[in-house]
């Protein structure tokens, strides 16, 4: 373990925050059972307050600490564990008094994970405790995928940025909720629904509007600056000729997609969903650097990670709100 894990679990400790990556994208973490920390975590993003975190923890075995379960829901979150953790799966059960009531956003359940990154376990381990952890961007943007994205979005107001290198998922971990008698999906992502219910046994519910419901929030999420309309490829030609016959002075039009196409500026990204998923926020950041106004997104063939890809891709098409009249 090195001196730089050290330092981020002594930041922890001192009631700080350290931004850190794991597998899915990188996580603004503090001390989940200190309440002035998290709340720190609310300030520095621009969350409101009542928005539930995942507390990350070293394995497993610290889940009994932090959640109340009764036979079913510890029979069904040890198979979760066994098969998934570390690993890209947050699981909503219900709590206990250890966690601090911000962390959980006032609510009896709350969310946790084991992440699959060398950096992220070092940490856990050497801190001790578990660390709540939204991904580390500004509220309501896309989430971080290197150290750099959230250095442009949080700068000095983290006490330590560890830098990993680029995320491997790419996207925000699967969210599933073990709290009445069926399991339900609240956030596709890098474990499937299908996967979910085989390890079970039981059909797991989708539903998705559960985490916007959950939170209280808008569905436009996850989005850049720019404009976002997703697209067929075998639209894309005829969208593009449209919005060029149409498009104002200095409006321009960006693509992100997984075939190459003679535009710019243009994005490709593989056409595999992994790698899609890997590359997908970093694509949305550069449109906005090189002021894409109208970006058009076409998806990537099927695959694992298609279900999550789409998720983030109508969100971050969705009507946004409105911004305050301040
Ligand atoms: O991959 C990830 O999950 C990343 C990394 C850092 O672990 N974290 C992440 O956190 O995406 P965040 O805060 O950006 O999204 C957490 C989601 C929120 O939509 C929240 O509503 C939901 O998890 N959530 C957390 N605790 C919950 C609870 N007790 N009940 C329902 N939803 C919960
Ligand atoms: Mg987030």
């Amino acid at each position: 373990m090195g001196p730089m894990i050290e330092e981020a679990a002594s930041v922890l400790r001192r009631g700080g925050l350290v931004a850190f990556p794991t597998e899915t994208v990188y996580g603004l973490g503090a001390d989940a059972a200190n309440a002035s920390a998290v709340r720190r975590i609310f300030e520095v993003k621009g969350r409101p307050a009542g928005h539930p975190l995942i507390v990350h923890l070293a394995g497993a075995g610290r889940v009994r600490s932090w959640a109340r379960l009764d036979r079913v829901q510890a029979a069904m979150v040890d198979r979760l564990a066994e098969a998934f953790w570390p690993g890209p799966l947050t699981i909503v059960v219900p709590r206990s008094d250890l966690v601090a009531s911000e962390t959980v956003g006032g609510r009896d359940t709350i969310g946790l994970r084991v992440p699959d990154h060398p950096v992220a376990l070092d940490l856990l381990d050497c801190f001790g405790g578990g660390i709540a952890a939204p991904s580390a961007n500004r509220f309501g943007r896309v989430s971080p995928t290197t150290a750099e994205h959230v250095r442009n979005d949080l700068g000095d107001s983290v006490d330590l940025i560890i830098d990993g290198g680029p995320t491997e998922v790419g996207v925000e971990s699967t969210i599933v909720e073990l709290v009445s008698d069926r399991p339900v999906l609240l956030r596709p992502g890098g474990v499937s629904r299908s996967q979910l219910s085989a390890t079970l046994g039981v059909d797991v519910a989708d539903d998705r509007a559960g985490e916007a419901r959950a939170s209280g929030m808008l569905r436009s999420h996850y989005a850049p600056q720019a404009l976002v309309e997703v697209v067929a490829a075998t639209d894309l030609a005829d969208r593009l000729h449209t919005l060029a016959a149409d498009a104002d002075e200095g409006q321009a039009v960006g693509v992100i997609a997984p075939i190459d196409i003679d535009h710019a500026p243009s994005w490709l990204l593989p056409a595999d969903s992994e790698g899609y998923a890997r590359r997908l926020y970093a694509s949305l950041r550069a449109a906005d650097r090189c002021g894409v106004a109208h970006l058009l997104i076409v998806p990537p063939s099927d695959g694992e990670l298609s279900d999550a890809v789409l998720d983030r891709l109508a969100k971050a098409a969705a009507p946004r709100p409105e911004p305050d009249p301040a």
